[in-house]
């Protein structure tokens, strides 16, 4: 199956699990909002993540509704068949085209939600939602209750519990499954081509934008919808800026680029980070840093296998960082000491990584009653360490300036982890040998 193409039972299991693990009541799971950019002008339209997971659903204005019980119900709520906003607009399904392209039990007007849950919610025990994700739903969401309560003499009881639906649908996107773990291969393998075609882009005198202009080349061309995020291009110690996104400098012979870019594919998201030399070699204090980051982020996928708790490939990185640091004469002291006090958090101040899925920084507890999570098979996170250095007065005169970072999307399974952006080029060797083949 192509990861475009949609296969409606996938989704419908999602729906039955979580109608099981509500263990009675009705769950209300609304779409993201349309939004203005400027004036009349929209941002490109995205589902909100939970809301697609469950359905495949991906026009705007739109409810999924399940009925929680011996036989769960899924309800869609959408926009109605309407000529004229599609002659401007585009396809709609409607409800009855919904219905039976995506196996809802039923679909309605989204008019008619307010009226219906109203009646759904009757004696009902509990009403999961976003609860205080956003101020108009809990509004509305309130209003269903009391609309139920108004009935008390009628002998309707209202909900007595109201339960947040994201922490039953988050720990089930936590752990992906077969088609999920597809789409995230190809995300990643569009991503890697979009790095490799930047880094072979990349020249003195070139603008950040011009190699930001490949990368979101790379990834539409190969159908990817959109960026996951937008892309960081940061020349030379701009690198040293975490959330750089300006991309508007000029880069300079004899510095690096960092790149943090990744493709969203059929709602899945990638997350890649290399660090690359603008002309065609890294100078010897660069390769230093380099190395460093790079032995760093291969202590920390070691540590991704089943069973090692969330924290573990932080620490192993941290560890490999921190003496890096010290060998380098950034930090005095020993590593206990670095540790301890944490004074590599000068040049090391973000964690090594995230879950990845429909978002970028994807959904689910890193820890659960006080301890790291366990990694098990199906998760996918982001190993990234880096290194920061910005100039200053106290550092090393040839390491002023320098910022890598290293990041790579991994699959947790039940041996080793496979790490699924390795298309990108990493090691020394293989990033310059790609730079003299493009000059
Ligand atoms: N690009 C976002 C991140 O690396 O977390
Ligand atoms: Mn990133
Ligand atoms: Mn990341």
């Amino acid at each position: 199956m192509k990861p475009n193409e949609l296969d409606p039972s996938l989704h419908g299991a999602r729906r039955a699990r979580l109608a099981q693990a509500m263990q009675g009541g009705i769950a209300v799971v609304p779409t993201a909002p349309e939004r203005i950019r400027n004036r009349d002008t929209h941002y490109p339209y995205r589902y909100d993540s939970h809301f697609y997971y469950l359905s495949g659903f991906a026009e705007p204005e739109s409810v999924l509704v399940i009925v929680a019980g011996a036989q769960p119900k899924s309800l869609l709520f959408c926009r109605e068949k309407n000529e004229e906003r599609e002659t401007w607009d585009g396809f709609r399904f409607g409800p009855k085209g919904a219905q039976e392209r995506f196996g809802f039990d039923a679909a309605f007007p989204i008019g008619e939600l307010d009226a219906q849950l109203a009646a759904l919610l009757s004696d009902q025990p509990a009403l999961y939602y976003p609860v205080g994700a956003d101020a108009e739903w809990d509004l509305r969401a309130m209003g269903w209750l009391n609309a139920v309560r108004a009935q008390a003499r009628s002998g309707a009881s209202a909900p007595e519990r109201v339960q947040d639906v994201r922490a039953l649908v988050d720990e089930m996107r936590l752990v992906k499954d077969a088609h999920e773990m597809e789409v995230m291969r190809r995300a990643a393998a569009i991503s890697a081509g979009a790095h490799k075609r930047a880094i072979r882009a990349a020249r003195p005198g070139r603008f950040e934008y011009e190699l930001e202009a490949e990368l979101l080349y790379e990834f539409r061309r190969h159908g990817a919808q959109f960026p996951a995020y937008w892309p960081i291009v940061a020349g030379g110690a701009n690198a040293c800026v975490l959330h750089y996104v300006s991309n508007d400098d000029v880069l300079r012979d004899g510095e690096l680029v960092l790149i943090d870019a990744g493709c969203e594919l059929a709602g899945y998201a990638s997350d890649i980070t290399r660090t690359f030399p603008v002309g065609n070699k890294f100078s010897g204090a660069q390769k230093e840093v380099y190395e460093i980051v790079l032995a760093a982020q291969a202590a920390a996928i070691g540590k991704v296998r089943t069973g090692s708790g969330w924290n573990e490939p932080h620490d192993a990185a941290v560890r490999v960082l921190a003496q890096g640091m010290i060998d380098l004469k950034l930090l005095a002291g020993t590593l206990d000491e670095v540790l301890e006090k944490e004074t590599y958090k000068r040049f090391y101040m973000h964690r090594t990584g995230h879950w990845l899925g429909l978002d970028v920084h994807d959904a689910g507890d890193y820890k659960r009653a006080g301890k790291w999570r366990p990694l098990a098979p199906g998760m996918v996170l982001t190993v990234e360490p880096g290194l920061y250095i910005r100039p200053a007065d106290d550092v090393p005169k040839a390491l002023r300036g320098i910022g890598i970072r290293i990041e790579d999307d991994v699959l947790v399974t039940n041996g080793a982890c496979e790490v699924i952006t390795h298309e990108t080029p990493k090691s020394v060797a293989d990033i310059e040998a790609l730079k003299r083949d493009a000059s």
